[in-house]
């Protein structure tokens, strides 16, 4: 295992979480595109979905998570030296929603800056944090996964619309001479842009999907065989570059996408279902913020105990990819 003794060590001090009221069921769904539940529910597990409401944003989902996290790290928000948010669906192209959000906690000075890697946004936020405060240049970092998805979905798009859900986690991490986040692996290959993508932004802005508007698009199943074809592989480079073996996991917390997904990935560890942290059923796949929701789940409900080890592992549009080995 790497790390000597006096090593400076991420650890996670405390974790939130934040779903907005509004519950859309698959029979709701069902009103709306021809769908049915027991379509969605066997080919993704998901059986309710939360969404924002109308004059509910990504920074205030953001802002609910953090105070969660803050309060459970046990610190006091001027204590935060470092924010890095993840999310697809910021609320202005500028500020960052990291901005925003260091605004509303009244911290003030630090740096603070949103990654977008879609729904392996906070695997890489918590690894630049991490490096951060491995390298001395913070030792306490809000990381945060926030997204009101649903305003990117169109919602007569039977082939999206049933699978994504708004939500924010965030988890506040502090140097320790113990570990600690082992180690983190992020990775990406901008050819498979196509299969996964909102066919429009800020610079080009053509009316590449109708009315105008920017939409989640999808290859289904194409994104299907390379999420379990990748989360395998990351599972396996993840235990080995920290000279760990299968039996060594006690959790996988992983991205909440589907369910056989996660099935795929849990029986290629070799891990029973019971050891890993679902909330993909009652949640949906909340892009950025599922990893620190099902963190957050874990960790409130006491399953996830202080010196176990998990793995958390995300796949995402780019294709983007990543894990991290964590001593919680
Ligand atoms: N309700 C009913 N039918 C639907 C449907 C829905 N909500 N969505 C798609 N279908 C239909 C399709 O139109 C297609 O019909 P056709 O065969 O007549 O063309 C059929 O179902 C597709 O079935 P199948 O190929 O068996 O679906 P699947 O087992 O691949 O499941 C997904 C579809 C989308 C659930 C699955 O591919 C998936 O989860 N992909 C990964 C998505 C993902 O995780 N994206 C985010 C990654 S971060």
């Amino acid at each position: 295992m790497s790390g000597d003794t006096g090593s400076v060590y991420s650890r996670i001090a405390g974790t939130g979480g934040y779903l907005p009221e509004r519950i859309m069921t698959n029979a709701e769904l069902e009103s709306m595109v021809e769908t049915s539940d027991e379509w969605i529910t066997s080919r993704t597990g998901i059986t309710q979905r939360h969404i924002a409401a109308e004059d509910e944003f990504t920074l205030d989902l953001a802002e609910k998570a953090s105070r969660v996290a803050i309060a459970n790290a046990g610190i006091d928000a001027s204590d935060i030296d470092l924010i890095v948010v993840a999310t697809t669906t910021p609320d202005r192209v500028f500020p960052s929603t990291a901005c925003l959000l260091q605004s509303k906690l009244d911290v003030h000075g630090c740096p603070a800056f949103d990654v977008q890697a879609v729904c392996t946004g906070f695997v890489y936020a918590l690894g630049v944090a991490d490096k951060f405060v491995k390298t001395g240049a913070a030792k306490c970092a809000l990381v945060v996964g926030a997204e009101t998805f649903s305003r990117i979905i169109d919602w007569t798009d039977r082939n999206t619309c049933v699978l994504f859900g708004d939500g924010a986690g965030a988890v506040v991490i502090t140097a320790s001479e113990e570990p600690g986040i082992y180690s983190t692996h992020l990775h990406a290959d901008g050819d498979y842009a196509e299969l996964l993508h909102v066919p429009s932004g800020v610079s080009n802005n053509l009316a590449a999907v109708k009315d105008g508007r920017a939409y989640v698009e999808m290859a289904g199943s194409e994104v299907f065989k390379m999420a379990v074809k990748t989360l395998g592989r990351i599972a396996d480079e993840t235990l080995e570059a920290n000279g760990m073996v299968r039996d060594d996991v006690d959790w996988l917390v992983p991205h909440q996408a589907n369910l056989r997904i996660i099935a795929a990935t849990a029986k290629k560890l070799r891990l029973p279902m019971e050891k890993v942290i679902l909330t993909v059923a009652e949640q949906g796949n909340t892009s950025a913020a599922s990893i620190p929701l099902a963190l957050h789940a874990g960790v409130s409900d006491g399953r996830i105990k202080r010196g176990e080890t998990l793995i958390i592992e995300g796949f995402g549009g780019g294709f983007t990819w990543g894990s991290a080995l964590i001593e919680y």
